[in-house]
């Protein structure tokens, strides 16, 4: 049902007030990576918190207790369920229970590279018939600046309620009682800043950044993460927070590709960009360590950049840094195939026809997530340049059929020393820490490492080609 606009009052209780005590109900929607850890920290610190996801399989896994996402162990959801705290569930209408909606769901990009915000739009669809006054909405999607008051706001506000952009500055922003008067609901932005399996810093310990639409959206986006997180950093818009994500994740995606170009320059002039990199790292100030790799993976440094590149282009502004990046980032699993052909070259073999095992398909190690991955492209290169391909991931038995790939027809294979001697090649594509690499190397014809994995390996080191 529409909110019937005439209904209700438009003066709301001060935000603070709402927000900053354990009563709170708090609906997390996608509990993938980002909202299901963010879901269980709210029922952890006492906040009855209902997970919603359209995907039925992950709803009835967690009613069960069990965990889909590897760091999250199933002991955490089990705890959360017997506190009664945590309910999973799949049906919009116990939205209308949640005092505040926090959006979790995917930010891709399209067949285009260009920003799909479909996920986006069906959550804020389907919230607003269920919105209501005094009602909290945070998108914590990484997007493009502008995503909350042109594309969420839009849509929510279909219901007749009213949440007005308004300038505040940000340390007044839980002071402002005079906008309160014209606030219906309250809508802000707050990054996740999740790292999947960082051990050094869980979530509650990341600093929350927010921003509101408007002054009370931001005292009331404050007032709640200030209960579960050790800091919050309000902003003064949304727009400032989402561009903030933005700035991490192309900081990240513009440092990696510099020091990916500067490996392949050191490896013309006979320079190890590792031990450069160790010696720079002393420097007390002025510098941040990136390390080069096979190119970038995961659900967000590899996509987040383009999203502003697509919104600049709204001000005919070329964002030169982030294409140019992208470019370097992207070529790096071909220059990973192009130094195996060439060290097998040296060996007088050839790449086609090769028999390859790539080690590691996760995009990071030690997890187990695939998205976007450097190595799925390079077994796809390797295929097109007439390789024979397996691979092993101690993560991955098998490969599920993906957007862009289907490896289907391979199941990881068991590395032992016959498996290993039985390759023309390996290739060290994720540096996962289970692997025994002076055990690799000793029984691989030749190792290609593609992240300096085989740094402390002792022996057989002319086995062993770093690129
Ligand atoms: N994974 C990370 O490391 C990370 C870190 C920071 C930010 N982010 C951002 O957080 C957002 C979520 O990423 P993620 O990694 O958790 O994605 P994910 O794919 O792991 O999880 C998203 C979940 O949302 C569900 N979903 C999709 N549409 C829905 C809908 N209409 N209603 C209910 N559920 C729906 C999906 O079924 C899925 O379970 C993205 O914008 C991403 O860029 C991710």
């Amino acid at each position: 049902m529409p909110f019937d606009e005439a209904e209700v009052s438009r003066h709301v209780p001060q935000p603070a007030a709402i927000f900053g005590n354990k009563t709170t109900r708090v609906g997390v929607i996608g509990l993938g990576y980002v909202g299901l850890p963010l879901a269980l920290l709210f029922s952890r610190r006492g906040l009855v918190t209902t997970g919603f996801d359209i995907d039925a399989s992950k709803i009835e896994k967690l009613a069960r207790g069990e965990s889909y996402i590897r760091h999250i162990p199933n002991s955490a959801i089990r705890d959360s369920l017997d506190s009664q705290r945590f309910h999973p569930t799949h049906r919009y209408e116990e939205l209308r229970h949640a005092d505040a909606v926090l959006i979790c769901v995917p930010t891709p990009l399209d067949a285009h590279r260009e920003p799909d915000l479909s996920f986006v739009r069906a959550t804020a669809e389907a919230i607003r018939p269920y919105l209501r006054p005094g009602q909290l909405i945070v998108l914590e999607s990484t997007t493009y600046p502008g995503t909350t008051e042109e594309v969420v706001l839009p849509i929510l506000e279909r219901s007749g309620l009213r949440c007005p952009v308004l300038p505040y500055a940000s340390a007044s922003a839980t002071a402002d009682s005079h906008s309160t008067d014209v606030v219906d609901f309250f809508l802000a932005f707050s990054p996740e800043r999740e790292d999947p399996g960082n051990q050094q810093f869980r979530t509650h310990e990341i600093p929350k950044i927010i921003g509101g639409v408007n002054g009370p959206s931001a005292a009331a986006a404050a007032a709640l993460y200030g209960q579960v997180f050790d800091r919050t950093l309000v902003v003064s818009s949304a727009r400032t927070a989402e561009m903030t994500k933005l700035l991490e994740n192309i900081y990240r995606c513009v440092n990696i590709a510099l020091v990916n170009e500067l490996k392949m320059l050191c490896q013309h002039m006979a320079i190890d960009i590792w031990e450069v990199i160790e010696a720079a790292k002393t420097k007390p100030f002025g510098f941040t360590a990136f390390y080069p790799g096979p190119g970038l993976g995961g659900h967000c440094i590899p996509i987040d950049p383009f999203y502003l590149t697509w919104k600049a282009r709204e001000y005919d502004f070329p964002t030169r840094f982030i294409e140019l990046a992208g470019e370097i980032n992207t070529a790096m699993p071909a220059y990973v195939v192009d130094s195996l052909a060439q060290a097998l070259n040296r060996r007088k073999q050839c790449l086609q026809d090769a028999r390859i095992l790539v080690l590691g398909v996760s995009y990071k190690k030690d997890i187990d997530d695939l998205r976007e991955s450097p190595s799925l492209r390079i077994m796809r290169l390797l295929e097109q340049r007439g390789a024979s391909v397996d691979y092993n991931d101690p993560y991955f038995p098998r490969l599920h059929k993906m957007r862009e790939y289907d490896f289907t027809h391979l199941s990881s294979v068991e590395l032992t020393a016959r498996t290993l001697e039985s390759y023309d090649a390996v290739v060290i594509s994720t540096d996962h820490s289970i692997y025994d690499y002076e055990f690799i190397t000793r029984h691989a014809r030749l190792v290609v490492d593609a992240r300096n994995a085989t740094r402390n390996v002792t022996h057989h080191r002319q086995k062993i080609v770093r690129c």
